[in-house]
């Protein structure tokens, strides 16, 4: 091949490298954000990066954007390793028409979804984009149908990550929340679906774009981004861990480590972590760290709904996937958003082979009218449908309460918990001693001479009684009540032992979770 042909494809790609100019490059890093391909190349392990369509350009020949036509047309699509594993991934790039999505745009997305399906492997966004892009009007919009679609067609098959690095407003935001996780960077990326000038317009609130939708507003308040990262390059190593966690997709298992730390470790803190006195507050998050892997947990929704803990662990090197009450906050009780952030987590688990370990100590669903108002019972029920359509291996150990209803929601014996252990701390019973003989020996308690002394000692007795892991350990409902110290071995020998588990629901379309 002549010279001169390697020459001007050599510059071609130089150019379309380019994307839409120094002038805007600067204007990008002056934002305190990273260009689209810096992002890319930091996201995937030195020199496997394969770039696909770099010289695909928009048809649009309305507003004179005939003649402004760069190379790429503002995506840039690919694949590569990823710790040595195939990964997919697109990047908008602001630098040109500000990252907007044109038909060709949308077109070059779904080709990589399209191959990423074929061969079963997770598929990155990083969205930094003014949306649709104007000039193209319906062909855009429908460019993002195009890419909804292939999401939802895609949910439960392979891993979706959408990274939010910049602007995502608009019907765009819809893109990553159809997918598995979101990510925000804090202080540079917001996600609305309308901004503070329609708002101000329509509910004639003030509000800036990072209180309507920046990072923190939605780790926090609307439950929307998984992660907050503080910049950019903090939120790409945080990618590359969950990712480490995760099968390619839905027919592999987990991605297994070697273990440095010993199965059989003991760990006697924990015969003191949790207090006897039921009423006593104490960190879940602690116990979860003296259990797993050199104390590596990576929690997924931190900021969210925090009385329920969720995130990814190692036990002898294989993933886990921890649902953990928070005795912490609120007692660690149930609530909408916890129920919501639970069920969420325990169906991405459940897509992607991902066992389930469950930590219960609750005193039950958050009473009162706002959240019974607000659905409870719908949302409630989200989190004991999603556990009882699970099919993993799922192994459950009640620390301390167990109470009423969300004793059976919280990966009981009865859903298909395949082993349920208990510790000689734990109380399951339909609630607590006090409101139990409130109601049960109400009459008693008002005619006793004495009624503070005759409560205590009907509560001592039903403490006796129910109050216990022993009851449920009689009816096989635990399959045994272990030493804490123990866990960690209890808890390996069990996942090692549910390894080949097989389990199916009924044949369906799909089920019908009370959204
Ligand atoms: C075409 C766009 C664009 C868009 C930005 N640009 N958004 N071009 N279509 N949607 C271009 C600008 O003309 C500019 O071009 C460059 O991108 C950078 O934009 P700036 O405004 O200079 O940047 P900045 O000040 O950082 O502001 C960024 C922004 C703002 C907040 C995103 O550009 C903006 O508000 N854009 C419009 C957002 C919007 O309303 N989109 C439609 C949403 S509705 P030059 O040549 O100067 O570099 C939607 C529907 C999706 O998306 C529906 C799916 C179902």
């Amino acid at each position: 091949m002549g010279i001169k042909l390697v020459q001007n494809l050599e510059e071609r790609r130089a150019k379309a490298k380019f994307g839409g100019g120094q002038k805007r490059i600067d204007s990008q890093h002056s934002k305190g954000k990273l260009t689209a391909r810096e992002r890319m190349s930091l996201f995937f392990d030195e020199g496997t990066f394969e770039e696909i369509d770099m010289f695909v350009k928009h048809r649009c020949r309305d507003f004179g954007l005939e003649n402004e036509r760069y190379d790429g047309d503002g995506v840039i699509t690919g694949f590569g390793k990823v710790n040595g594993r195939t990964v997919f991934a697109f990047s908008q790039d602001f630098t040109v028409f500000g990252g907007s999505l044109s038909e060709t745009f949308a077109k070059k997305v779904c080709k990589i979804m399209d191959l990423a399906m074929k061969i079963g492997a997770p598929v990155i966004g990083f969205n930094d984009s003014g949306g649709a892009r104007i000039q193209e009007g319906v062909l855009s919009l429908g460019g993002y149908a195009d890419i909804f679609l292939k999401n939802t067609l895609a949910s439960g098959v392979i891993p979706q990550i959408s990274m939010i690095m910049g602007p995502c407003a608009g019907g765009a935001v819809y893109s990553p929340a159809i997918t598995d996780f979101v990510m925000m960077v804090k202080n540079t990326s917001y996600m609305f679906v309308t901004g503070p000038n329609v708002v101000k317009t329509v509910t004639h609130e003030d509000v800036t774009s990072e209180e309507l939708g920046g990072a923190m507003t939605h780790a926090v308040k609307s439950g929307v981004a998984h992660f907050a990262i503080d910049n950019e390059l903090k939120a790409i190593e945080q990618l590359k861990k969950l990712l480490s966690f995760i099968p390619s997709n839905n027919m592999d298992l987990p991605p297994a480590v070697k273990c440095t730390d010993s199965p059989e470790r003991k760990e006697i803190a924990l015969n003191e972590l949790v207090p006897e006195n039921a009423n006593k507050p104490y960190d879940m998050v602690k116990l979860i760290e003296l259990v797993v892997d050199d104390a590596d947990f990576f929690q997924v929704h931190e900021e969210y709904a925090q009385n329920l803990i969720v995130g990814f662990a190692r036990l002898n090197g294989k993933p886990v996937g921890i649902v953990a009450n928070q005795p912490l906050v609120n007692a660690g009780c149930l609530d909408l958003n916890s129920s919501i952030k639970g069920a969420r987590f325990v169906r991405f688990c459940d897509c992607f082979n991902i066992p389930l370990l469950t930590f219960v100590d609750v005193p039950g669903f958050l009473p009162g009218t706002d959240q019974e108002w607000r659905g409870i019972i719908r949302h409630g029920a989200k989190l004991l449908y999603a556990y009882c359509e699970a099919t993993v291996p799922k192994v459950t150990v009640i620390t301390r309460k167990a109470y009423g209803g969300a004793y059976d929601v919280m990966s009981s014996k009865h859903i298909r918990g395949d082993i349920n252990y208990a510790y000689p701390t734990a109380e399951i019973a339909v609630m607590g001693p006090k409101g139990a003989v409130e109601i049960i020996n109400k009459k008693e308690i008002a005619e006793a001479e004495n009624s503070e002394t005759k409560a205590n000692e009907l509560m001592e007795d039903y403490r006796q009684k129910f109050a216990n892991p022993y009851v449920a350990a009689e009816h096989g409902f635990i399959d045994d009540v272990i030493i804490p110290a123990n866990t960690r071995p209890r808890l390996i020998r069990a996942f090692a032992m549910l390894e080949n588990k097989v389990d199916t629901n009924p044949k369906k379309k799909h089920g019908n979770i009370p959204l």
